[in-house]
């Protein structure tokens, strides 16, 4: 086995061994600049080459048991699975992928008004704990079916006559004849720690989330170039106020001025109409490889 004997303090990730959560959270790891080497024989647990971690591949189930239990120092798991599981952990940091929803949905076919639809009906779910919940604060009393996978059929077999599953893209549902009537829940990958985790572990912990959050943050935002006219620079800087405050060059051109900024993803698009309208030219969008605030 690699590394678990060693004495060095090493923090204990545990992630999903496949699955949605997989290939992300070692992309994650990877982007932070830590190097690990899988053990072959077992493909069990890798180490880090360049930074203390060992990784766990766990079921992603498993996950909140292991790090409530600290075999496991932080696991990166859905947050869905967090909540179903109750156990005894923190969610310490969100990750903003592996976004869904944790929804009720009937056959198609079927008329829906609200919730009362789920008097005494029948509901197949991996989720027993957050259907339970959704229903007592709706006081509804309806049966619970628990299944471990392929959830989506149990309607379409007579198992059910509803599911209450993770909804991404919706294809899984329209491809069973389903539709989503309820958003139970929202989940994104998030990272959750044991509370009993001690210093020394947690030192690396914050280590390990700064460079997390350096990733993160890039992948959020980009730089941005672009000439202005400076007569609009004023309105344009407060569009684009950037990390401190814009950089601004003038340019050979007389009136003209370069600016450069950082533009979070999410409001680029509703950015870009304001800056045109405003004389912006020659606008450039680049990725960011780290963001360190
Ligand atoms: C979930 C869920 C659905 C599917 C929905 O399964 O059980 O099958 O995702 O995604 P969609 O809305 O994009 O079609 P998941 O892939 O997480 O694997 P699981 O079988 O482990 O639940």
């Amino acid at each position: 086995m690699i590394g678990l004997e060693s004495k060095q303090e090493h923090l204990r990730i545990a992630i999903q061994k496949e699955g949605r959560l997989s290939d992300r959270s070692l992309e994650l790891i990877r982007e932070s600049g830590i190097y690990h080497v899988q053990d072959n024989k077992r493909k069990l647990v890798s180490r880090g080459e360049n930074f203390p971690v060992e990784i766990l591949y766990l079921r992603d189930d498993d996950i909140p048991q292991y790090v409530a239990d600290e075999v496991a120092d932080i696991g990166i798991v859905g947050e869905n699975v967090v909540m179903e599981k109750g156990k005894n952990v923190e969610i310490v940091e969100r990750l903003g992928f592996a976004r869904c929803r944790v929804s009720l949905a009937i056959p198609q076919s079927e008329m829906y008004r609200g919730p009362d639809y789920f008097r005494g009906k029948r509901i197949a779910t991996s989720f027993p704990r957050i259907l339970q919940k959704y229903l007592d604060e709706q006081s509804i009393q309806a049966e619970i079916h628990e299944i471990s996978g392929s959830v989506e059929i149990a309607p379409g077999i007579g198992l059910a006559d509803a599911i209450l599953d993770v909804v991404s893209t919706g294809s899984t549902l329209i491809h069973n004849r389903l539709k989503e009537v309820e958003v139970v829940t929202r989940s994104e990958a998030v990272i959750i720690a044991s509370p009993g985790t001690g210093p020394a572990k947690r030192k690396i912990l914050n280590d390990l989330l700064f460079r997390f959050q350096a990733v993160q943050r890039s992948k959020n935002n980009r730089y941005i170039l672009l000439n202005a006219p400076n007569e609009n620079l004023e309105q344009i800087v407060s569009l684009l106020p950037g990390m401190k405050s814009p950089t601004i060059m003038p340019l050979h051109e007389k009136g003209w001025s370069s600016l450069h900024s950082v533009v979070n993803e999410d409001a680029f698009w509703d950015i870009i109409e304001k800056l045109k309208k405003l004389g912006a030219q020659g606008i450039l969008v680049i990725p960011i490889e780290k963001m360190i605030l």
